[in-house]
This record gives structure tokens, sequence and C-alpha cells, in this order.
């Protein structure tokens, strides 16, 4: 006996037969063109691994340049570079972020004289150079100073301009940061370096892999980023800060963690229709990775499967540690 109603004149399974009808009505795709490849830059030579992030290496400036030109022939389009600069450079003012012969100065002008074409973002934030681990300056309470740090930022961001970044990236989550730098940046002549904003950017725990590759972890020890990165319970406050990124001149938007925060992603896409960018960052990375070396997951499978979801909750690209190998994989078919 047949039920009645829809069925069976709506048979959703129609559709799902074949792989050309499949193909047909496929709503999101992924190309390398979503993806944005981070690197680590240390200042020696050669290659170094980094704990908890299988297939992840710290890279010299020459290292750098061979990821650069498989990056470029990929099609990915733009790297987003982290310093990891030599311990003892470390102060409480972080004053070698904005060094301009630091290690990402350094960086950025050998891959914009060698590969141009290559889209160059940056990092900016001041907690590879502090010896306290902080993405901004302390006061004697620990409590972290807004419009110090801002300064701080400030002059971070010009050194990479005038380096020849093609894009700062704030992730530091200071009231006003985007706003000040847009200014300074203008007011240098820069005018057409973009700024990708850490908008949306959550305390989260999944970070730690990262601290532990750019050497933070150990000196920011039992401290947080309660008092500037957002509460993970929260949403609205994601809105209100992308839309105060809007106004202060802003070029990309950033939500950061990406799986677990899907729906800020869409709600960010969906309420402000803003070039929207999700960070799949290091402990995602290390959970599938890790996953994965147990043989309890299909990386490929997982890795893709994963990225594309980012599209479907409607970002427009990915900061993502597989860029390089998700675009082979997309490159070798499915
Ligand atoms: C800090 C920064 C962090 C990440 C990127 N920039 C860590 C933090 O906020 O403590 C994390 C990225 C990742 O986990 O992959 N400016």
């Amino acid at each position: 006996m047949r039920p009645t109603g829809a069925f069976p004149s709506t048979r959703m399974r129609r559709m799902r037969r074949d792989d050309f009808s499949r193909r047909l009505m496929r709503e999101n795709v992924l190309t390398a063109n979503d993806l944005i490849y981070p690197v680590f830059v240390h200042d020696k030579p050669g290659r170094e691994a980094v704990a908890a992030m299988p297939g992840v290496e710290r890279l010299s400036i020459d290292e750098l340049l061979k990821v650069a030109e498989q990056a470029l022939e990929l099609g990915v389009p733009a790297v987003d570079l982290f310093g990891v600069p030599d311990p003892a450079a470390k102060t409480a003012d972080g004053a070698a972020a904005w060094d301009e012969d630091g290690i990402v100065q350094r960086a950025i002008r050998a891959l914009k004289a060698r590969f141009p074409e290559l889209g160059v973002i940056t990092d900016i934030a001041l907690d590879p150079y502090t010896t306290h681990g902080q993405d901004g300056l302390p006061d004697d309470s620990g409590y972290i100073l807004n419009d110090e740090t801002v300064d701080a930022l400030v002059r971070q961001s010009l050194s990479h301009a005038a380096a020849g970044a093609d894009v700062v990236s704030p992730s530091d989550m200071m009231d006003g940061r985007i706003g000040t730098i847009r200014a300074a940046l203008e007011d240098a002549g820069f005018i057409h370096t973009r700024i990708l904003a850490y908008s949306a950017k959550y305390a989260s725990s999944f970070y730690g892999p990262f601290r532990s590759a750019v050497g933070s972890a150990g000196n920011l020890g039992k401290g947080n980023k309660y008092s500037y990165q957002m509460d993970p319970a929260n949403s609205d406050e994601a809105l209100r800060e992308v839309a105060l990124d809007i106004a202060e001149g802003a070029d990309m938007f950033m939500v950061k963690p990406g799986l677990p925060y899907l729906d800020i992603v869409r709600r960010v896409k969906h309420e402000l229709q803003v070039p929207t960018y999700a960070y799949q960052v290091s402990g995602e990375y290390a959970m599938l990775k890790a996953a994965a070396a147990n043989g309890w997951l299909d990386d490929r499978a997982c890795a893709l499967e994963a990225l594309l979801s980012f599209k479907r909750a409607g970002a427009d690209g990915i900061l993502t540690y597989y860029a390089l190998e998700a675009a082979r994989w997309l490159k070798a078919g499915a």
C-alpha cells in the first residue's frame, strides 16, 4: 500500500540517482580560488616541523619562496604570513613587530620581488613578538591597554604596507583599530592596501597548536585573551563587530574559528552582505589530521567536505592549512 500525499510524485532521490543530475543541481563548489594559505616564517635557515600540525612547517624565507611558487602553480590566490621571531627578539612592547628588517617585512619584500602576482596578506598582532604572549600591551594589572596597543598595530601595519604587503590583517580584537589603521594607511599614501579584519574572533581553545607554532604558548602560560577576544556564547555581538569594521573601512571580514562558528559565517554573509572569510584554525586542522593518522577518518574526503561547508555557509574564502593540499586534490579531480 502506497502512502497518500506528495509521495511518490515527489521523489527527492530522482535527482540524486545519477552523476549528471547530481552535478546539475549542485549549489556550491569549492575551487582553489577560495583558499588562502597561512605560513609561518622563522628567522633561521630551513624548515622546522610544527607540533600537532602534521604537514605544517616553519619556513625560512628561501623555503617560503618555494612554497609560494607552489601556491601560484596551484592557483591559490594568496598566502598569509605569520612571523616567528627569534625568542631573543621578544620584548614587553613587541617592538620587533614593526622592525623594517623584521622577519615578516623581509619575507614580504622577497615574495613581492619574486612573485608580484601572488597576494601577500600579513597578520597584524603583537603576540609572536611579546614576552607575555598577549596580542597587545598590558598595564600593571595585566589588562591589555586598547589605545596604546592600537598605536603599536598602526606601526606594524605601516611597516608591512611599506614592505609591499597587499593586505594587512589585524587579528587582535582591539576597539577602533581598523579605522585608525585605515586612516594611517591613507595618510601615508598606501591607498591600495586592503584590510582583512578579524572582526569576529572568538576566545577559542582551538588555537592551541598555532600558539606553539609561533612560540607564544609558553609565554602566554595560564594567561588568556578573554578581555579582547569574543565570548563563544555570543552571536549578535559578532554582527556589531563586523558592522563597526565596515564603518571603519575594512575591505574583508573574518570569522574565526571556522567549523564551530559556521552560524556566524552564515549570519555575517546574509545579514551584512560583505566579503566574508572563515579561518579553519590550527585545532580544527589538528583534529582532522589526528583522526586521519589513526585511520579513523579519510583525510581528503573530510577536509574537502569541511571546506565545502564553509562555502555553503556563505564564506567567500577560507584561510586553511589545507590550502595547498586541497588545491592539489581539486586539481587531481574526484
Ligand atoms: C593571534 C593569532 C592566533 C591565531 C591567529 N592569530 C592565536 C590567538 O589569538 O591566540 C590562531 C590561528 C590558528 O589557531 O590557526 N594574533
